[in-house]
């Protein structure tokens, strides 16, 4: 029987695909800024109503190689409710979380809390625009000009987001956005840095590069974290499909908010912000209520994701420090299939199997 996962890769027309393969072997230029990613960057600059992107070969070093461009250290300050990459990379490159617990109605970190966590060691804040949802950034810049502190946003659910009539992207020191075929647009794996200052736009383009200028030019230490021809050439032919497929995620988005039980506690997504229905994140009363409802879903070959648990204080590599809203959060909410080609008959199924066991 079918299985109907949490999402599912879109995967552009084959021919399509082979035919920028084809152009690959042509030219023999399989990675190192060829025309593939050269076209991407123009193509995702245009397309998103940013300036200075850089691709990555996924969001994850993309945030490494961001914490590195600025030059952060001791502490940062971030939120607990996100994927395990937004503490791990800071963890892997020796800096210390400084968790601020979230707003219960946004799932992002709440503005009000961050600056009793602001130490003399603190370099940074590193929120998340989770499922896609814009933090208060406003509030958020305004304690990082107070404080001196950088602004490194997580953007890697925010594709395509924008805010008060422009990208959301364009907030902050650098955004990072993931690519990972489980995202809404795709590069199999892959990520960009969108970068405010020009300085700072060079620097990440030699960090990525080896520490590299030019052939023989070696001005610091780096990493390597090059897209390849064939990762952009995949998103050269998702992006020409985005339109049909956001329209096939509202869909299913329009479905869900309009049958799922009232008692459901559903993201409320920020008036001044449009919505890119990455995820459709459902709040139940009780973790015993959400783990009857997996088991049920699953039982029916249908697997949705507990996005985000745990609460990342509670990793085994930090120190813990108690965040009640996102403890409570994460224990609670789960991820029900959400992609562009997901079948009437399914989410209609799922909605019917969530009702059922919430009115027993
Ligand atoms: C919030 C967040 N940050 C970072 C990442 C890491 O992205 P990547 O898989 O491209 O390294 C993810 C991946 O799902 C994510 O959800």
């Amino acid at each position: 029987m079918k299985v109907v996962n949490v999402t599912k890769t879109y995967l552009p027309d084959i021919k399509k695909y082979i035919q920028y393969v084809e152009r690959i072997y042509e030219t023999g230029w399989v990675t190192n800024a060829g025309a593939c990613v050269q076209e991407l960057t123009k193509r995702l600059e245009q397309y998103l109503g940013v300036k200075n992107l850089v691709l990555v070969s996924n969001a994850t070093l993309g945030l490494q190689l961001a914490y590195k461009a600025l030059e952060l250290s001791g502490e940062v300050i971030t939120t607990p409710f996100s994927f395990v990459a937004t503490t791990s990379s800071l963890v892997w490159e020796k800096l210390t979380p400084r968790f601020v617990d979230i707003d219960p109605t946004s799932f992002c970190i709440n503005p009000a809390l961050i600056e009793s966590a602001i130490t003399p060691k603190t370099s940074a804040i590193l929120p998340v625009h989770v499922y896609g949802n814009v933090c208060e950034v406003e509030k958020i810049e305004a304690i990082a000009k107070k404080h001196k502190l950088k602004v490194v946003y997580d953007a890697a659910h925010a594709f395509g987001v924008n805010y008060k009539g422009a990208s959301v992207l364009n907030h902050g020191d650098i955004s990072i956005l993931s690519f990972h075929a489980t995202k809404l647009f795709h590069t199999v794996e892959g990520g960009a840095l969108i970068i405010k200052d020009d300085a700072v736009y060079e620097k990440v383009k030699r960090l990525m590069n080896f520490g590299l200028n030019g052939p023989v030019e070696i001005v610091s230490e780096g990493i390597n974290t090059k897209m390849s021809e064939f990762h952009a050439a995949m998103g050269l032919c998702v992006l020409d499909d985005m339109a049909e497929i956001l329209q096939k995620r509202q869909e299913v988005d329009r479905y869900y908010r309009e049958h799922l039980p009232d008692q459901l506690h559903l993201l409320e997504v920020n008036p001044s912000a449009t919505p890119n229905y990455a995820y459709f994140p459902v709040v139940f009363d009780s973790e015993s209520q959400l783990l009857k409802v997996e088991a049920v879903l699953k039982a029916n070959n249908i697997v949705p994701r507990r996005y985000f648990y745990p609460s990342l204080n509670t990793v085994p590599y930090v120190e813990y420090q108690p965040m009640p809203v996102s403890e409570d959060i994460a224990a609670r909410v789960l991820c029900l299939p959400m992609y562009a080609g997901l079948e009437a008959a399914s989410f209609e199924k799922i909605v019917d199997m969530i009702g059922q066991v919430i009115n027993t």
